[in-house]
């Protein structure tokens, strides 16, 4: 799958940025947004969802990615996440398994409210995973 361009980026950033606006985060008072590019290469963006029963809490970036599998989508370029931190945050373990269930080859950024980011592949992230091909 080609890689994702640098503007093609910039605005899967800026729409993680706009996402974590609408996240709903009574709970933890981290507010996250995420964005991800679709093999069509429409942009879906997602925020994290809590619950009162805090295990139900939903990140930002599965949402996204629930939200693209939703419209049609069955695999993934790219993902951005933004937090509003002074250093970029990586995704959670169980946002790492879902996005190389659709991007093992995805790029995965972080960005957040200084210069600093991390600009990576979901398989430096998660060497070794277990996916649907070991199901086989
Ligand atoms: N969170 C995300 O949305 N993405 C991550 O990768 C890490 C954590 C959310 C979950 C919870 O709503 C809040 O951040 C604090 O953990």
């Amino acid at each position: 799958m080609k890689k994702p361009t640098d503007v093609a980026i910039r605005r899967l950033e800026k729409s993680a940025r706009g996402a974590a606006a609408r996240a709903y985060a009574p709970y933890s008072r981290f507010p996250v947004g995420a964005a991800v590019i679709g093999g069509s290469g429409r942009v879906y963006a997602g925020c994290n969802v809590e619950n009162a029963s805090y295990g139900l809490c939903n990140c930002a970036e599965r949402t996204a990615i629930f939200s693209a599998v939703a419209a049609g989508e069955s695999s993934v370029k790219a993902v951005a996440i933004y937090t509003p931190t002074a250093l970029p945050t990586a995704p959670c373990g169980a946002c790492r398994q879902v996005i190389n269930e659709f991007g093992p080859d995805a790029v995965v950024i972080s960005v957040c409210d200084s210069k600093n980011r991390i600009e990576t592949q979901l398989s430096a992230l998660l060497p070794g995973a277990f996916g649907p091909g070991d199901l086989a």
